[in-house]
């Protein structure tokens, strides 16, 4: 595994979401890339949200399952997230949109990375994932 473990996580809470988000992997929709990855977003308040990356016939409108995650929670009123585990194929690393969209929300958040084995390949934040992010503080009240 690549980098520290940072977190309070306990290794059966790591294995559980990275599970969850293994499991959703199998529903991507991903006809183009073939890339099928999933994710497990889990909010301060316990709730975990389930998700793919999600493609279209005209390529830039597909999806990131990173941010198919903080825009379902955020939609159904959550915005306090806690940790991200992400599982793709060969445990490839969150997009740089992605990142930014993380960012948004919480510098502090967990990302776990794993393959499609279910094997953490890295665990990390957003902060180490992002440095120098543009965040809402950065603009002018
Ligand atoms: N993809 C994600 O869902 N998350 C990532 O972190 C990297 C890339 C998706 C986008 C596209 O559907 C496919 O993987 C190939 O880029």
């Amino acid at each position: 595994m690549k980098g520290e473990s940072m977190s309070a996580l306990t290794a059966e809470e790591r294995k559980a979401l990275i599970d969850i988000a293994n499991e959703a992997r199998r529903r991507a929709y991903a006809p183009y890339s073939k890339y099928q990855v999933g994710a497990a977003l889990r909010t301060r308040s316990g709730r975990i949200f389930t998700v793919c990356n999600v493609e279209n016939a005209a390529y830039p409108s597909s999806q990131c399952a990173e941010r198919v995650a903080i825009f379902k929670a955020v939609s159904e009123g959550e915005k306090d997230f806690e940790v991200l585990a992400v599982v793709t194929p060969n445990g490839g690393s969150p997009c740089g949109g992605c990142r930014q969209v993380m960012a948004e929300f919480n510098l502090e958040m967990t990302v776990l990375i794993a393959d499609g084995n279910g094997h953490l390949v890295q665990e990390t934040s957003v902060a180490e994932l992002l440095p120098g992010a543009f965040t809402p503080k950065d603009l002018p009240k």
